[in-house]
């Protein structure tokens, strides 16, 4: 059984991706070019953003967005202390404090009823992160940012991760289409993904939009004239070609993944693990289904035995990540977040996983529980 069953996907498209790609081959146009610009129109077009600009990854993407306002060291960005690495990242690599705030225990996203003391005149920029697809509430963030933006007199930017949402809907509107800037992951395994790496941002606001658009490319505003200290970070147009195949399918395949999702709940609900929440107003597009189990060691192996892969996203809270020492953080400081890392487990997910395959696992749950 595959975790992420990508190779089913990779055989229901096959005859256009593999057509897709070999036209990027015979054009010899390798880097942005055609594909690379339809791609940002659909994406624009999908999220309702007005500006979508594509990048190298997700990682890359948050940077961007860190280098657009102008991120410098001690300033504040505040980001959730259970996520993956990147928002803390992109922070610290610019010499800004990634100032960690606890998750809320249904979400699994930043308690934005927390965030307010987390804030200092220093505070730049707030990083929610749309854990597992589905949106952090976003609503309560962008007022929390606006409130504090008028009494320190400086703008607080929010910039969602979407790295894991893209597709979700929160009261209406689309992932990446609400706050100042959002950014998503083209990984392989991300809801939306390509044959390598990728990423894209978003944003409403022309200013940011051309600035991300030239940071990406050495900080180029004409033909070798460098206005910012840039990155390289540009979208291969053999994975926008891939990508545009994929988005055309893409909401059927989210179609399945709520499906899937709802199913695994119905099958699971008599048993002693907590299933993810779909909160009112918001759907789910289920990057990972996440469950939480009490003694996971166990669960996995028993899972493992019956050759049934799982993963654990993540099994170490940022503020227990080594490179993070040094905030001087403990796990008091983030109950949530510390209990959910020792408990979260993820089951195979994906829009390909058949019926068969779901009933496998949970009947090997079934009698753990
Ligand atoms: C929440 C989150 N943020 C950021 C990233 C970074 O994306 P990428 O791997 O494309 O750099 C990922 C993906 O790994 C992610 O899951």
């Amino acid at each position: 059984m595959h975790f992420i069953n990508l190779e089913a996907q990779y055989r229901a498209y096959q005859g256009e991706i593999d057509a897709a790609i070999s036209k990027v081959l015979a054009s010899t146009a390798f880097i942005l070019g055609k594909d690379v610009d339809v791609l940002e129109a659909s994406l624009a077009e999908y999220t309702g953003a007005k500006h979508a600009i594509s990048c190298a990854n997700g990682t890359d993407a948050l940077m961007l967005a860190l280098m657009a306002i102008d991120i410098k060291p001690g300033d504040e960005v505040i980001t959730p202390s259970f996520t993956f690495i990147a928002t803390a990242e992109a922070s610290a690599i610019f010499g800004a404090k990634p100032v960690l705030v606890d998750i809320d225990e249904q979400s699994y996203n930043i308690n934005p009823a927390l965030i307010a003391a987390a804030i200092t005149p220093k505070t730049r920029a707030i990083m929610p992160v749309s854990l597992y697809g589905q949106v952090a509430d976003m609503d309560a963030i962008n007022a929390i940012a606006l409130e504090y933006s008028q009494k320190f007199g400086h703008k607080i930017y929010v910039i969602e991760d979407a790295a894991q949402s893209f597709g979700a809907v929160y009261k209406g509107k689309k992932s990446c289409n609400l706050s100042d800037m959002a950014c998503t992951s083209f990984f392989p395994s991300k809801p939306l993904g390509c044959y390598g790496d990728g990423g894209a941002l978003f944003t409403n606001d022309d200013e940011l939009a051309a600035k991300i658009k030239a940071l990406r490319v050495h900080g180029q505003t004409a033909r070798y004239q460098h206005s910012y200290v840039g990155l390289n970070s540009r979208l291969d147009t053999i994975q926008a070609a891939v990508l545009n195949v994929k988005l055309k399918y893409f909401d059927d395949e989210l179609k399945r993944r709520d499906e899937l999702g709802a199913r695994y709940g119905e099958l699971l609900k008599n048993l002693d693990v907590v299933t993810p929440v779909t909160l009112p107003g918001h759907s789910h597009v289920y990057a990972q289904y996440s469950i939480r189990v009490k003694d996971r060691d166990a669960v996995v192996k028993k899972l493992a035995a019956a050759g049934i892969p799982t993963a654990v996203h993540y099994p170490m809270p940022i503020h227990g990540q080594p490179c993070f020492k040094g905030l001087g953080y403990v796990d008091a400081d983030f109950p949530v977040s510390a209990l959910v890392s020792k408990e979260i487990l993820s089951l195979p997910m994906s829009g390909f996983l058949t019926l068969g395959d779901q009933e496998l696992v949970v009947g090997v749950l079934k009698p753990v529980f």
